[in-house]
């Protein structure tokens, strides 16, 4: 029985830290969107071979250390299932540790893929759950579209659909590690905090120039620090016709948002000039 299903990436328009928990997770407010660039997942089930997976970038974990499967696992346990055999193969197209919620979208697309395999009636909030314990971006990555999260992740207030856009993607290559990124963060040092309000009323009067004239990412501050790349990209996103751009995540990847696609295609090509992976997408609901 095979399965075949898309993992949408995720891009921070805005994201905040409002405090550190007690158990050392912190308290975020964002405003993430969905966008176009995906992976594609191929789930064979009962092939009798135990979890297996398979991808095209040789150095992730191809076992039960890897989200996807993490996911599966969680998915039999809560479904009281099981699969005789599951491989779980992943084309990898969204960059990996780059800020854009990879590894969750592949989570995300696993959950909901065997839930509607396999009926067992689990809602979107069982679903947020489960995804929950893998990671704190799994949850939007099941609701997906333009939404507010809040909490570590998981408390989600879905928003009007963006304004269609255009966006182009620059992933440095360089990688980040996330909890270093947390850890660098002085939450009593914090030069520039993005107008959250501001960004999510823009969305709700369906305004994209608002919208990219408030983007704001607090690790911008951070991760800007050590690597200039970071706030080169943005000036050239802007420079080529950018309404606006930003960091997502904890980095590194800058996006540029665009009311006009032209800009946007010359935008790529400017940036195939710089040491970086580029991509041009869009938002989807
Ligand atoms: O949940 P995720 O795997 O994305 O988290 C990676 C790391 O980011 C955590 O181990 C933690 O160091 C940091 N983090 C945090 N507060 C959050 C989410 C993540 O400190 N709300």
């Amino acid at each position: 029985m095979e399965i075949v299903t898309k993992a949408y990436a995720k891009l921070n328009l805005t994201l905040d830290v409002l405090g550190r928990r007690d158990d050392g997770l912190h308290e975020l407010q964002m405003v993430m969107q969905t966008v176009s660039l995906c992976d594609e997942i191929k789930l064979t089930i009962g092939t009798g071979k135990g979890l297996r997976v398979k991808t095209n970038l040789g150095y992730l974990p191809h076992d039960s250390r890897n989200i996807a499967a993490q996911a599966a696992v969680e998915f039999a346990a809560a479904a009281g299932i099981e699969y005789e055999g599951i491989l779980i193969d992943i084309s990898k197209r969204i960059p990996v540790c780059a800020g854009m919620g990879g590894g969750s979208a592949d989570a995300a697309a696993v959950l909901k893929a065997l839930n509607e395999h396999y009926r067992v009636g689990m809602t979107a909030d069982d679903l947020c759950k489960i995804g929950l314990r893998l990671g704190s971006d799994v949850p939007f990555c099941i609701v997906g579209g333009t939404a507010l999260a809040e909490g570590i992740g998981e408390i989600l207030t879905p928003l009007p659909a963006l304004p269609h856009c255009h966006i182009v993607i620059c992933k440095p290559r360089f990688s980040i590690s996330t909890p270093a990124v947390f850890s660098k963060l002085d939450c009593g040092r914090i030069q520039r905090r993005p107008d959250t309000q501001a960004v999510v009323h823009a969305i709700e009067t369906g305004d994209l120039n608002e919208v990219a004239r408030h983007m704001y990412n607090i690790f911008d501050q951070v991760v800007s620090a050590e690597h200039r790349e970071i706030g080169e990209l943005q000036h050239i996103m802007i420079e080529n016709g950018a309404i606006g751009a930003s960091m997502s995540g904890t980095g590194p990847s800058v996006f540029g948002l665009y009311d006009n696609p032209e800009a946007a295609k010359d935008t790529v090509e400017t940036l195939r000039g710089y040491n970086c992976e580029v991509f041009l997408s869009g938002n989807i609901e």
